[in-house]
């Protein structure tokens, strides 16, 4: 199988200023997954390199540069799925850790369980051997201004905002074998203990390396209701290419519960879908075919 790589840096109304930052970003995190595949990498350790890398970058709206909740705090979700062995890890409310996927990466193997919250998951990290951190180096300065622009416009009322939004990638290795993960801050002004679709299996990811690999970004709360990457893969398994697949799921989204979000997808031929129903979605793919990154719709 030729290896490929495809991540997003999610899907929302990306402002002009931050095109540039964010089209970097995306090809950085695809570059460093694709050559770890060219080397002979697995793909479970393809998307986590990706993933972290965004993590990284505070222009994504995941580990550092990680929307505020409504009382100004950092509570990031993540999720990495093996696409052999359908085995999964999943964290939520995480706030002291700079790279959550990677905890989700450990409770994927070396946890009975699959899913951990909050200081379970922070305890989990640090009998994991990862540094906890002051979440305020997880703040930036974007993040504080969205936020306050977010309580200007709604007064502390929750109400649809079309702020930054979640990274994932999806990757298949020499091997064939496909993996998926998804990491996010959330939206801005959640609630504590808010939890969106981000680290939720069939919703925010999921991986067979014998159907597809998918990773979902957008709107929580309708993505969690329609289970989107569910729709991908079903899709998919019934006959449809990847890209139909991602088209279709975020039809369907809009059509039952008026959401819009972005989906990446690579099929078990190496086949990639992407779409996107929100203004932008910056993304890269990097395969034998070469390399390309875009950001808007048309
Ligand atoms: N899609 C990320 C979230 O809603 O939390």
């Amino acid at each position: 199988m030729r290896p490929s790589v495809i991540v997003h840096g999610g899907a929302w109304n990306i402002p002009d200023h931050m095109k540039h930052r964010s089209r970097e970003g995306v090809n950085t995190a695809a570059k460093l997954a694709y050559e770890h595949l060219l080397n002979g990498g697995s793909a479970l350790d393809a998307v986590e390199i990706a993933v972290r890398s965004m993590e990284d970058d505070p222009v994504f709206d995941a580990g550092k540069g990680s929307v505020l909740t409504a009382d100004r705090k950092v509570e990031m979700d993540a999720i990495i799925v093996d696409g052999e062995t359908l085995n999964f890890g999943a964290v939520a409310g995480i706030s002291s850790f700079a790279h959550p996927v990677s905890i989700a990466r450990g409770v994927l193997e070396r946890s009975e369980h699959v899913f951990f919250i909050g200081e379970g998951a922070e305890s989990l990290a640090t009998e994991m051997g990862m540094e906890r951190i002051d979440q305020k180096n997880l703040i930036t300065e974007e993040a504080v201004d969205e936020w306050e622009r977010f309580t200007s416009y709604t007064k502390g009322v929750q109400m649809n905002f079309s702020g930054h939004d979640t990274v994932g990638a999806v990757a298949i290795d020499i091997n064939g074998k496909i993996a998926a993960a998804t990491s996010t801050g959330g939206i801005t002004g959640k609630k504590s203990g808010r939890v969106g679709d981000s680290p939720v299996i069939g919703s925010g990811a999921i991986a067979d390396s014998t159907v597809v690999g998918v990773s979902t970004t957008g709107h929580g709360e309708s993505i969690l209701k329609v289970q989107l990457a569910n729709i991908v893969y079903n899709q998919v398994k019934q006959g449809s290419t990847a890209q139909e697949a991602c088209e279709f799921a975020l039809s369907e989204m809009e059509r039952k519960v008026g959401g819009h979000g972005g989906v990446i997808a690579i099929d078990f031929n190496g086949n990639i879908g992407k779409a996107f129903s929100t203004r932008r979605m910056v993304w890269a793919h990097f395969s034998a075919a070469g390399n390309n990154t875009g950001i808007d719709r048309y």
